[in-house]
């Protein structure tokens, strides 16, 4: 007879062969303490782990799974993918749809190039800019974080946060080097610079979610748009997180300012690996096999993530979106209300689906702000105190919570009820 697998146990074996026994950083645990659950299996907003404990999810892949956890036209679209083949190093149909798709509905987007994760986008998008602007500098904000490609670790946000940040001129990283990010600008988020006329292209979180929740300034997308201009600088928006979250259109949409190059991510793959940047087709002519910028990938507009992106897509209409908002407003009231009761000085910022939540009396705006809340230290006792309650928030005080569509009245309400008694704890230092 076989012992069966715990959480304990998956995790000793997994500390043995896999670094710090998990495959990305910020799920070892290792900013709230503990050990983390090992997923078994989920559907719509829950997960269960391998001891059969069950969980309210608001993790959902970091924003991967919008329309919550192996739902039915998803599972149906890969399992009719795979069945076909999964990956043959040729076109596919698939990778057109999803293209048209996504330049369908992104308002100034002419072209996209797929990739197999958000980081391969944002590094693809800083190559493609300089080759096409004949620039290196590049400018990025404190607190915002674009993957793990090397010119862009600096002074990063989610897992990378959590550490001891460098200064802004060192990388976040040992094995980056000095020289991978001389050309890499880091300024503080929602100051609008004045840019000099060598930097290429400016990277931005258009709604920050990588330092809790911090949404831009009226003024500042705006702002970077016409610095941008004045300088011939390449402006990007990267939506990983808020595209195809936020609305139909995204962060553009929604803020109304237009970049000239964009990464997705996430959402457009239904829980697959995928990512994608685009822009004009002006730009993206910079590409091979059209240009000199050379980007690649084996698994690029892999089958079975655009399948499952293209299903993710068809349910994410005006309608679903105003659903995901009212979710997360359930959420976000709800919070509130309990850190209210407990008397726990603590904002939780909305921006339509996405909702954040930062302890201390005011809400940040960058992210020296956002590590004020975060090193209050009160992030740890309330996260463990959810999940005890069946609640799983991300275990790291920098990501968000991301309410899916399969989050109805009855796991809200089930949420907002743990939050009151996590919070009461929190108050009363148990
Ligand atoms: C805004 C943003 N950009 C890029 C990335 C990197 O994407 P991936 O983890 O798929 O490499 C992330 C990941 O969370 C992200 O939030």
């Amino acid at each position: 007879m076989t012992t069966p697998d715990t959480n304990a146990s998956l995790y000793e074996r997994g500390l043995r062969r896999i670094p710090g026994g998990v495959n990305s950083p910020v799920r070892a645990f290792r900013s709230v303490g503990g050990t983390p659950y090992f997923v078994a299996r989920g559907e719509g907003a829950r997960v269960w782990d391998v001891e059969g404990n069950e969980f309210i999810d608001y993790v959902q892949s970091y924003g991967a799974s919008i329309l919550g956890h192996a739902h039915p036209k998803v599972v149906e679209a890969v399992r009719d993918a795979a069945g076909r083949g999964t990956t043959y190093g040729a076109p596919t149909p698939g990778e057109v749809r999803l293209a048209e798709e996504i330049c369908s509905r992104v308002p100034g987007i002419e072209q996209v190039r797929l990739t197999s994760s958000g980081t391969e986008a944002a590094m693809s998008a800083v190559r493609l800019a300089r080759g096409a602007t004949g620039r290196s500098v590049i400018v990025k904000f404190e607190g915002n974080y674009h993957g793990h490609s090397d010119a862009l670790l600096a002074a990063a946000g989610s897992g990378v946060a959590e550490g001891d940040m460098a200064a802004a001129t060192a990388p976040d990283s040992a094995g980056v080097t000095v020289g991978a990010i001389a050309d890499t600008v880091v300024l503080p988020y929602n100051v609008v610079p004045t840019l000099s006329a060598d930097v290429g292209l400016v990277c931005v979180e258009p709604v920050a979610a990588n330092m809790g929740l911090v949404p831009p300034t009226t003024e500042f997308l705006a702002g970077l748009r016409a610095e941008c201009d004045r300088v011939g600088a390449l402006l990007l928006f990267d939506e990983v997180i808020t595209g195809f979250r936020l609305g139909v259109g995204g962060a553009t949409e929604w803020s109304g300012v237009q970049p000239d190059v964009w990464c997705f991510g996430k959402v457009i793959g239904g829980g697959l690996p995928v990512g994608c940047f685009g822009g004009s087709a002006e730009v993206m002519a910079h590409l091979a096999p059209l240009g000199a910028v050379y980007q690649a990938g084996t698994l690029s507009g892999n089958p079975l993530a655009t399948a499952a992106g293209m299903a993710v897509l068809s349910e994410l209409d005006a309608g679903a979106y105003d659903q995901l908002t009212a979710n997360a407003t359930v959420l976000a009231e709800g919070l509130r209300s309990a850190a209210d009761a407990a008397r726990v000085p603590a904002v939780v910022p909305q921006v339509g689906p996405l909702v954040g939540l930062f302890f201390g009396d005011s809400a940040p705006t960058d992210f020296s702000s956002a590590r004020a809340s975060v090193l209050l230290g009160h992030y740890p006792a309330f996260f463990h105190g959810m999940l005890d309650r069946g609640i799983a928030l991300a275990p790291g005080p920098y990501e968000v919570m991301f309410p899916s569509l399969a989050h109805g009245p009855a796991e809200l309400s089930r949420t907002v009820d743990a939050a009151h008694e996590a919070m009461a704890d929190l108050a009363a230092g148990a």
